[in-house]
C-alpha cells in the first residue's frame, strides 16, 4: 500500500519511502525554484548554436543559477561536478558538459536543477543546433507531446499508471522506444524522493495522485529500442542501438483540480524551434 505523509513546519526534509504532501508554503517554494529553472532554459535558447561547447553552456547555467539566488543542485551531487547535464543525440541523459562543440544538426537536452531556498526546480528541454533533419525534429516533437500528455493525466484521483500509460501509448504509436532505466521522481526539499514516476504503465495502477504531491515527469524516448548502455564515466547513458534519444522534463504539483507546472517557460519557449 502507498503511504502518504503530510508535510508540516517541523517534518524533517529528508528522503522517505512515503509520498510527501506539501502545503501552500511548499507550492510557494517550488514556484520560485521552478521559475528560475525555466528562466535559465529560456536564456539558453540564444546560446545553443554551432561551435559552442557544453562546458560553456554549463558556465552560463552556473552563473545564472547563482545570480538568481540559487545553487546548482547537481554540483557535488553523488560526485557529479557540473551545474547541468547536456545530452547530445544518442545520449539519453546525464551527459557531462565538456569540450565537445555542438555542431549543426545535433539535438541536445539541457537539464537544470536550481536549488532555491531549499526547493528544487528540475526541468529540461531539447534544443536544435542549426538545421536539424526532419527525423530528429519529429522525435523531439513527439517527446514533448509525451510529456504534455502525461501532465494532462496529473490530477487528483488518477494514478501514476495513467501518466505512464499516456506517455507509452503515444510514443509507441510512433514506434519509438520508451526508456525504462530512468524515471521521474518526487521532489521538493529533496532532489530525488518517492515516488518513482515510470514513463509507461497500466491505467488505474500505481499510487493515487493527491493534492500536494510534487514530482517530475521526464520521459526519455528513443527512435529505436529502449535499451540503455552506461559509459565508462559512470554517468552518461546512451542508447544501446545508437539511435537518437530525446527528453523533456517538468516539475509539477498536484492541486485540488489538476496540477500546477512549476517550470513552465515564462517566455513561451516550450519546444523548439525557439525563435
Ligand atoms: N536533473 C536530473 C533529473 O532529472 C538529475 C541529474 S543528477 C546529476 O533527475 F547528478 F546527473 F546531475
Ligand atoms: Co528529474
Ligand atoms: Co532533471
Amino acid at each position: 500500500m502507498t503511504e502518504y505523509m503530510t508535510m508540516t513546519a517541523d517534518t524533517p526534509p529528508t528522503r522517505s519511502t512515503a509520498i510527501k504532501l506539501y502545503d501552500e508554503s511548499g507550492f510557494a517554494g517550488m514556484r520560485r525554484a521552478g521559475r528560475l529553472a525555466a528562466e535559465i532554459l529560456d536564456a539558453l535558447a540564444a546560446h545553443v548554436v554551432p561551435g559552442v561547447t557544453t562546458e560553456e553552456i554549463d558556465d552560463i547555467v552556473r552563473r545564472m543559477t547563482i545570480e538568481g539566488g540559487g545553487a546548482p543542485a547537481t554540483l557535488g551531487y553523488r560526485g557529479y561536478t557540473h551545474s547541468c547535464c547536456t545530452s547530445i543525440n544518442n545520449v539519453i541523459c546525464h551527459g557531462i558538459p565538456g569540450d565537445r562543440e555542438l555542431k549543426e544538426g545535433d539535438i541536445v537536452n539541457i537539464d537544470v536543477t536550481p536549488l532555491v531556498d531549499g526547493w528544487h526546480g528540475d526541468s529540461s528541454r531539447m534544443y536544435l543546433v542549426g538545421d536539424v533533419p526532419i527525423k530528429a525534429r519529429r522525435l523531439v516533437d513527439v517527446t514533448y507531446e509525451c510529456l504534455m500528455l502525461g501532465i494532462e493525466q496529473a490530477k487528483p484521483g488518477n494514478h501514476l499508471g495513467d501518466i505512464g500509460h499516456a506517455i507509452q501509448k503515444y510514443a509507441e504509436k510512433h514506434r519509438y522506444g520508451v526508456v525504462r532505466d530512468f524515471c521521474g521522481h518526487g521532489l521538493g526539499q529533496v532532489f530525488h524522493d518517492a515516488p518513482e514516476v515510470v514513463h509507461l504503465g497500466i491505467p488505474g495502477t500505481g499510487p493515487e495522485l493527491r493534492p500536494g504531491m510534487f514530482f517530475t515527469i521526464e520521459p526519455m524516448i528513443n527512435i529505436g529500442k529502449p535499451g540503455v548502455r552506461m559509459m565508462e564515466d559512470g554517468w552518461t547513458a546512451v542508447t544501446r542501438d545508437r539511435s537518437l534519444s530525446a527528453q523533456f522534463e517538468h516539475s509539477i504539483g498536484i492541486t485540488e483540480t489538476g496540477c500546477e507546472i512549476f517550470t513552465e517557460s515564462p517566455a513561451g519557449l516550450h519546444r523548439p524551434p525557439y525563435y
